[in-house]
């Protein structure tokens, strides 16, 4: 018998899942949470490295170092192959995100009691939209940090696959179901004829009519709210001003802005060259008392607290008409106001984005929505209201079953090991 592990190696968070006395079950990874935010911390005082919600908590009693979060959208990117300035080091980021895959590989194995080598790897549909190249060079290189990482017998599966199987361990008779996994950086959707009977077989091939997926997920959301409702207050969108006599008057770059409300890329400020920039920016701006507040973010290293701020204020946009953002570590006092209308307003298209591949997931598997038994639901973007919404209206009156948000994928993933290495 040979124990295998099923990885959920998310964007925003990652489970881990093994097979105990045959049963699949979730890890618990830090205390009793069977979740880990995929957040790495360097501290440079200490020479220390954290992970998950340790490492967020480093980051935010100020300790020295760096904060690395939504790695895996580092893995479809030209970035995989360059590195980040730790300290007085460089890393690459591939290492890092080896070092995380490591950590989670070295808990489960603490859970398990000995080591494992074989596991089955979540991947999205799509790590890299419209490019097959591109997406297939994102998962070898995922494949080669997972061995790295320890593992010698590594398999693929696509998420919402198992999610799927996830799923199929409650059905009680034959039914096509609509998968979808609104994550933090993907979307992923599937077409599954699930079934009691099924269940544990090794080839689904006829099962699976149709795999879709795009590189829209709650991070793009935060970017969004990020830079409409709160960068304004930063001086983005606004211009530069007239220093002489016939001076063209230009919008400011919005570059900064954007890596500043971007997770993976928020480490590029963080360095000399960036904040000259910036200071640059500032002399030339109209709005020179708002872009100092940006100088003063990027000074200060607080940008990641900034996006754990607006995440969290778009979480709770999906039970309140609005929230708010508190910039007090920026200016005495100041905050955003953020509103769920107007956030809705600016998601529409990603929204249309997500209805699109469920179309064409339906289209591809060859059916019309009708024929679809169940919507199932889970990632942690689908509590979004409007989302969860423009999902069920693509496949009107269909049982919709919400999985567990979080932790489906690595159940399923857990599910798969097991028929991929045998219980
Ligand atoms: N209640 C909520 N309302 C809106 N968004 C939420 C809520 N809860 C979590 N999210 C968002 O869900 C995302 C994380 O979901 P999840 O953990 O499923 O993603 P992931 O598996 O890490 O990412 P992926 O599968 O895309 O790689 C984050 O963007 C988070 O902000
Ligand atoms: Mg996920």
């Amino acid at each position: 018998m040979s124990v295998a592990l099923g990885i959920d190696f998310g964007t925003s968070n990652s489970a881990v899942g093994f097979l105990k006395d045959g049963l699949p079950c979730l890890v618990e990874l830090e205390g009793k949470r069977q979740t880990i935010p995929s957040a790495i911390f360097f501290d440079t005082e200490e020479h220390a490295v954290l992970f998950g919600n340790e490492a967020i908590a480093f980051y935010m009693d100020g300790c020295e170092g760096r904060l690395l979060r939504s790695l895996k959208s580092i893995l479809g990117s030209s970035l995989i192959n360059e590195s980040t300035e730790v300290g007085y080091e460089n890393i690459l980021f591939k290492d890092i995100i080896v070092s995380f895959i490591e950590q989670l590989k070295r808990r489960a194995e603490a859970t398990v009691g000995h080591a494992v080598e074989n596991v089955v790897m979540g991947r999205p549909v799509r790590f890299v939209d419209a490019d097959e190249q591109a997406d297939a060079l994102a998962q070898g290189h995922l494949e080669e940090i997972t061995r790295k990482a320890g593992f010698r017998h590594v398999f693929f599966q696509y998420e919402p696959i198992a999610a799927a199987l996830d799923y199929e361990q409650s059905v009680t008779k034959e039914e096509l179901a609509l998968i979808v996994d609104i994550g933090g950086g993907t979307s992923d959707f599937s077409i599954v004829r699930v079934s009691p009977d099924r269940r544990g077989k090794l080839d689904r091939k006829q099962d699976i009519l149709a795999n879709t997926g795009v590189h829209i997920g709650g991070t793009d959301l935060d970017l969004k709210l990020s830079l409409e409702q709160v960068m304004p207050l930063f001086g983005y969108r606004t211009r530069t001003r007239s220093l002489f006599p016939g001076d063209a008057i230009l919008d400011l770059p919005p570059t900064y802005y954007r890596e500043l409300a971007t997770w993976h890329k928020i480490v590029f400020l963080y360095n000399n060259r960036a904040l000259q920039g910036v200071k640059n920016i500032h002399y030339h701006a109209q709005r020179q008392d708002l872009v100092d507040r940006l100088v003063r973010i990027i000074q200060k290293q607080e940008g990641h607290r900034l996006a754990g701020d607006v995440e969290a204020a778009k979480i709770a946009l999906s039970e309140r008409d609005a929230a708010s953002v508190s910039l007090h570590y920026v200016e005495n006092g100041l905050h955003a106001s953020v509103s769920r209308s107007r956030f809705e307003g600016d998601i529409e298209k990603e929204k249309d984005g997500i209805v699109f591949q469920i179309k064409e997931c339906l289209k591809r598997a060859g059916v019309s929505s009708s024929k679809i038994q169940t919507l199932f639901m889970t990632g942690g973007s689908t509590a979004i209201p409007l989302i969860a919404q423009a999902c069920r209206d693509a496949v009107p009156s269909v049982r919709m079953v919400e999985g567990n948000r979080f932790g489906s994928v690595g159940m399923g993933l857990t599910i798969d090991a097991g028929i991929k290495f045998g219980r």
